[in-house]
């Protein structure tokens, strides 16, 4: 079923055109409405900005698949992406890439380019995050994390298991779903908090 914009954030999408010379400049801004409208950038909703921006599909799929920022349908509902790059490999005082990784699969039993079964989450490893003096660097989602060591994540990934209602060991032992765009997305309610 083709997607469109509820009345508000139609009325959001006029104010966002209207502060860009053209409607192909103001796609970032539209994109970043779609995500947070629908809870991720699927290709109907990605058809949808094409048409708002009057640009084509593969023009908006670029600038989607440029971005690894973008939450698409294969996702975790909680992504966590962990900064593989030189600073974070070689680390510091608090830790280094490999540490948060290990935490992660640890905790929820997942290695970079998977997802739990149950959809609630999924880690990846990124480019540069723009932090390298502040190893290791990660975001969870929106949310922008330095210097985070080993035990400071673990806490951190128990406190969210906890908020899901969930019991620490409980993806000990789970299947996993390895990300793909081609594969379909399982149904989790999803959220984007805003930018
Ligand atoms: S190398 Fe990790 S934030 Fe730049």
């Amino acid at each position: 079923m083709a997607r469109q914009f509820s009345a508000q954030a139609s009325s959001e999408l006029e104010t966002i055109i209207a502060d860009f010379p053209n409607k192909k400049s103001a796609l970032l801004m539209v994109l970043r409405l779609a995500e947070r409208e629908f809870g991720f950038l699927d290709d109907s909703a990605m058809e949808l900005v094409a048409r708002s921006c009057d640009v084509s599909p593969a023009h908006v799929l670029g600038m989607v698949t440029f971005y690894t920022h973008f939450k698409r349908p294969y996702h975790g509902k909680h992504r966590f992406m962990v900064c593989a790059t030189l600073m974070c490999s070689i680390g510091g005082p608090h830790g280094k890439t490999d540490d948060a990784l290990q935490v992660l699969k640890e905790k929820l039993g997942l290695a970079p380019g998977e997802r739990s079964e149950d959809g609630l989450f999924s880690v990846e490893k990124v480019e540069c995050l723009a932090d390298c003096n502040q190893p290791p660097v990660m975001q969870k989602d929106n949310e922008h994390k330095v210097r985070m060591g080993k035990e400071e994540l673990s806490r951190y990934v128990d406190d969210l298991l906890k908020k899901e209602g969930l019991s620490a060991g409980h993806y000990s032992g789970k299947p996993v779903v390895r990300m793909d765009p081609n594969v379909p997305h399982i149904s989790v309610k999803q959220s984007v908090p805003a930018h």
